[in-house]
């Protein structure tokens, strides 16, 4: 596996399909999951590891984000990823002039309550995507918003990449794997994995045919009961992220949520998951 730290290193095989991964790092099975499936569908597999400091707030957790890079290699490794890009934040972001911004679907939910985030994931995404130039391009479907956002950056600036996205790996007991769930303390993390069991019984409710306006209302109850702050939980269009008040095959149900200083966010489908 090679790795490779500025852009110049990496030249494009010919004739080879090459499926790209961007992550952060501090890898777990969601990540290794898109780098298998990239393994599978191409020639050439290249993920990425960057903490992108462009999309934290001010007040987010960038300086702990955790990092440790050469766990993460060693994870690449292990599922035959072929070539690591690991820059560092003076390579990625020499100035910071330029920025990629998409407009509309990244103004609600995250967009909302982290202001500037998405212009910071699409901006970074793009440079990746100028760099490695990817035939395909792997998200998990765990970031519903950043799969609306970045497919329609791609479509709106002809990016020549197919965008696969990838079902979301949970922990035995329903929690969405996330490098963030480490800050949750033991009695959090129990507390935790109820953000997906309340989502799963509001989509029942929900099939059963009450209004969504209703559970909507109950799933919030049943949260904060719980002891979560909701920033937001909602029945949406996932190419639009508009809300919806009549489920369609493709509705997904979203939220947002905090447990102590830790932010989760979760979404389920009406029949997946
Ligand atoms: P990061 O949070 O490291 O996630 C990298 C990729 O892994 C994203 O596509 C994310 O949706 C996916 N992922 C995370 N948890 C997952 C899970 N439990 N199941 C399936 N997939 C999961 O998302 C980012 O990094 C950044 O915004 C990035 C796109 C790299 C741009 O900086």
């Amino acid at each position: 596996m090679r790795v490779f730290r500025v852009p110049q290193e990496w030249r494009k095989p010919e004739g080879a399909r090459v499926g790209f991964v961007p992550t952060m790092g501090a890898l777990h099975e969601g990540h290794l999951s898109l780098m298998r499936q990239a393994r599978r569908e191409c020639a050439v597999v290249v993920a990425s590891i960057f903490v992108n400091p462009t999309q934290f707030g001010p007040n987010e957790d960038y300086e702990r984000y955790p990092r440790d890079e050469a766990e993460d290699l060693r994870l690449c490794e292990s599922v035959g990823v072929d070539a690591v890009f690991a820059p560092d934040v003076r390579t990625m972001y020499p100035r910071r002039t330029t920025v990629v911004a998409v407009r509309g679907v990244t103004e609600r939910w995250e967009g909302a309550f982290r202001p500037g985030h998405f212009d910071g994931v699409t901006t970074v995404v793009a440079k990746l995507f100028h760099i490695v130039q990817p035939d395909a391009a792997y998200f998990g479907l765990k970031d519903l918003q950043q799969c609306a956002v970045i497919r329609r950056m791609v479509e709106d600036l002809n990016f020549p990449v197919e965008l696969r996205f990838c079902a979301t790996v949970r922990e035995p007991d329903g929690l969405a794997m996330s490098s963030r769930n480490r800050y949750l303390t033991s009695e959090e993390r129990r507390r935790a994995s109820s953000l997906y069991r309340a989502l799963c019984e509001c989509r029942s409710e929900a099939a059963e045919g009450r209004s969504l306006a209703i559970t909507l209302d109950r799933v919030r109850m049943r949260l904060e009961q719980e002891g979560f702050a909701v920033d937001y939980v909602a029945w949406i269009d996932p190419q639009t992220m508009d809300p919806v008040d009549r489920l369609k095959e493709d509705s997904r149900l979203i939220a947002a949520v905090r447990l102590g200083g830790v932010r989760l966010i979760d979404n389920i489908g009406l029949h997946e998951d």
